[in-house]
């Protein structure tokens, strides 16, 4: 015959397991992201814009890192004509030099949205 207890145990720890992650990110989930802009070089830029508007970058900053990296790895092309014709290093290391921190600025939005860039595979920000 079946022993009952054993099941009903055994289906408790089941859920508790298959649940935890759910438990364990209360608290956590609802905290908006809050990436921290407020760096040196973010503080003496005259006018307080990214390398394109913000919206832009919020939604596409991922794919213009990928463009970056396939001009240079096809076309040898190092720099980036922005949409208001100012010209960058199209490197990682523009990124940081105004943003200065991946912990404090990239990593807040990831961790919150879940994202792991396999990027980081490769390449190592500060
Ligand atoms: C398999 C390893 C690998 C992975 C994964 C990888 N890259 Fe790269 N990336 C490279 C190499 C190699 C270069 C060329 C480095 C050079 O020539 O200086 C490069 C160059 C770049 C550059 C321009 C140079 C610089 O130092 O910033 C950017 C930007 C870039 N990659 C972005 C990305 C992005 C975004 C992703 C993820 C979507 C990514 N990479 C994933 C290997 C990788
Ligand atoms: C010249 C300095 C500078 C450079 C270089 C720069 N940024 Fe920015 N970035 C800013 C500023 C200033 C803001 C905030 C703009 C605002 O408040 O509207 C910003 C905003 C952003 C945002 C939106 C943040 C939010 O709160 O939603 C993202 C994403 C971003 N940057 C990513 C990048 C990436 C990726 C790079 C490199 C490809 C980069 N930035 C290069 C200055 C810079
Ligand atoms: C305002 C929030 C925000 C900020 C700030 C931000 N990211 Fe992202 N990033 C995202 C989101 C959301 C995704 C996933 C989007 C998707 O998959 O469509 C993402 C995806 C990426 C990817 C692609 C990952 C992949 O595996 O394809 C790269 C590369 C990346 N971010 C780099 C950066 C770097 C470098 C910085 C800091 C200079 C940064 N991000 C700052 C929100 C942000």
């Amino acid at each position: 015959m079946y022993d009952g207890g054993k099941i009903i145990i055994g289906l408790i720890i089941f859920l508790a397991i298959v649940t935890f992650p759910f438990y364990s990110n209360i608290g956590k989930a609802n905290v908006k992201p809050a990436p921290d802009l407020n760096t040196p070089a973010i503080q003496e830029l005259e006018e307080k814009k990214c390398i394109e508007p913000t919206g832009y970058m919020r939604a596409n900053h991922m794919k213009l890192l990928k463009q970056w990296m396939d001009d240079l790895q096809e076309f040898d092309k190092d720099t980036y004509k922005a949409s208001d014709c100012k010209v960058y290093d199209s490197s990682y290391d523009t990124c940081m030099e105004c943003h200065v921190s991946q912990k404090n600025f990239c990593d807040r939005c990831h961790t919150y949205a879940a994202v792991k860039p396999y990027c980081w595979e490769c390449h190592e920000l500060d």
